[in-house]
């Protein structure tokens, strides 16, 4: 496979970000089909559309997604191209390598495909970029049978869970992210692998409401981790940071000068709740007005904590534009236990209890989001078996449109026009 002329393409080798194009040209020495890779793209920035055609069904016998079949619609003039199916494995929680494994990955990948990856997917899937048809089943034999690796999720399925890094490395984990993350898709490895949803469904875990994996954004079924007892403080920590000798936030605005740490105007002003106050140099909380926002622990690490009774926060339904909007994850369970002795039952409870109503009343490609909005948070409670509380809501519903089941209203909806016209005469 020949070289192509990159004029566009060359131009983003300039600059001081790491270039896409630099690493393919690099990559094509060893694998020519990147030269056709960067030709086809540079016929992209040229005609400005894309040079995919549409869909492409491919795979391995016995899972029902994984693979993202693609197919050049030049062929003829970059038959390097001509497949370029992409490969989705199912990355370790928190994405922690040894250099072992990913040479292994390479190796195989060097073998079977373009070398070109993408670390990682956005859902979370190390992601190999471009092999043909033939070469799925032995790459999917290898990594099965020598890395002891598996595929990830695509199509209408259980997507690949991922988390953030939580307590691997992380003083606010309020569960071990990593643990849940990795338990549930071992248990779950039949609706990651063969669809039988209604539609997309992706679970995300992070361990407490900074959310560095962004659940609450882009998952239908996020684990927020969160406490419910007291913010603990260490005074002599707080007067570290009030002296001076702890800097705020752990030097993330030491780029800049921000002036004197000022707890007031830092902390005590910007908590949402307005919950903390000083008395003298000694910091106060009123842990059943604080929200848990993190913005305290946040500016001062050194001297907050969680609380010690930890858990998670349930929230389920977010889902991107289409078809009838974006929305963030809806607040389903306030607070609960991320308990590894019960094999995480509790939460496995849950999530089937979704399963279940919305993998009978969900429609044709609705998200699970979708579902609750066009039949009601009322009814996703009821269905989870969950008691609706003031929690459930941003505030009460403006309109007055309100449901009543029959059986709690006296007398019912039967009722006779005659015996109302006997009190009522027209
Ligand atoms: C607290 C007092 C009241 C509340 C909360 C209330 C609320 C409502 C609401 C939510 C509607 C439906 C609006 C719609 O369909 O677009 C409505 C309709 C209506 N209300 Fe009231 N209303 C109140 C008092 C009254 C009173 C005192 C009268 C008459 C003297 C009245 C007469 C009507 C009429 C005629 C309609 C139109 C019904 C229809 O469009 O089918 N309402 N009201
Ligand atoms: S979400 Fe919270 S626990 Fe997880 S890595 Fe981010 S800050 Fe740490
Ligand atoms: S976590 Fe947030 S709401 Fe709670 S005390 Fe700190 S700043 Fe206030």
């Amino acid at each position: 496979m020949p070289k192509h002329d990159t004029p566009l393409l060359d131009e983003l080798e300039k600059g001081p970000w790491p270039s896409f194009v630099t690493d393919l040209k690099r990559q094509a020495e060893k694998k020519p089909e990147c030269f056709d890779i960067l030709g086809q793209l540079e016929l992209s920035y040229r005609d400005k559309v894309t040079h995919w055609k549409h869909g492409g069904i491919v795979g391995v016998f016995g899972y029902g997604g994984g693979i993202v079949g693609r197919y050049s619609d030049v062929p003829t003039q970059f038959p390097g191209v001509a497949h370029f199916h992409t490969v989705r494995l199912n990355q370790p929680s928190s994405m922690f390598y040894s250099s072992a494994k990913l040479r292994d990955i390479c190796n195989l990948w060097e073998k079977y495909g373009s070398g070109m990856t993408n670390m990682h997917g956005s859902t979370g899937d190390l992601v190999l970029l471009g092999t043909t048809t033939p070469n799925l089943e032995p790459l999917f034999y290898d990594l099965t049978h020598d890395l002891n690796q598996d595929l990830g999720g695509s199509g209408s399925n259980l997507r690949t869970p991922s988390c953030c890094l939580g307590r691997a490395r992380c003083e606010w984990g309020c569960y071990d992210t990593q643990n849940l993350c990795h338990s549930l898709t071992m248990h779950y490895q039949d609706e990651i692998h063969r669809p039988a949803f209604p539609y997309k469904f992706k679970m995300k875990f992070s361990g407490c409401p900074n959310d560095c994996v962004a659940a609450i954004a882009r998952s239908d079924f996020a684990v927020i981790g969160t406490w419910r007892d007291d913010i603990r403080i260490d005074q002599a920590a707080v007067k570290g940071y009030l002296s001076g000798e702890f800097i705020p936030n752990a030097g993330a605005h030491s780029d800049k000068d921000w002036g004197k740490f000022d707890i007031k105007a830092e902390v005590l002003d910007l908590c949402p709740t307005g919950c903390m106050w000083m008395e003298g140099d000694t910091l106060k909380i009123d842990n059943s007005e604080c929200t848990r926002c993190m913005h305290c622990l946040n500016v001062m690490p050194r001297a907050l904590r969680p609380g010690l009774q930890q858990g998670a926060t349930i929230c389920v339904g977010a889902k991107a534009p289409i078809l009838d909007g974006a929305q963030f994850a809806t607040m389903t369970v306030p607070f609960i236990e991320v308990n590894p002795d019960t094999e995480f039952a509790e939460i496995i409870e849950v999530i089937e209890k979704i399963w279940d109503w919305w993998m009978e009343v969900g429609k044709n490609r609705e998200r699970v989001g979708e579902t609750i909005m066009r039949i009601g948070l009322p009814t996703f409670l009821k269905v989870m078996e969950i008691t609706p509380t003031p929690q459930h809501v941003k505030e009460p519903r403006s309109n007055p449109y309100v449901f009543w089941q029959e059986d709690e209203v006296e007398g019912g909806w039967d009722r006779d026009v005659i015996a109302y016209r006997k009190r009522n005469a027209q």
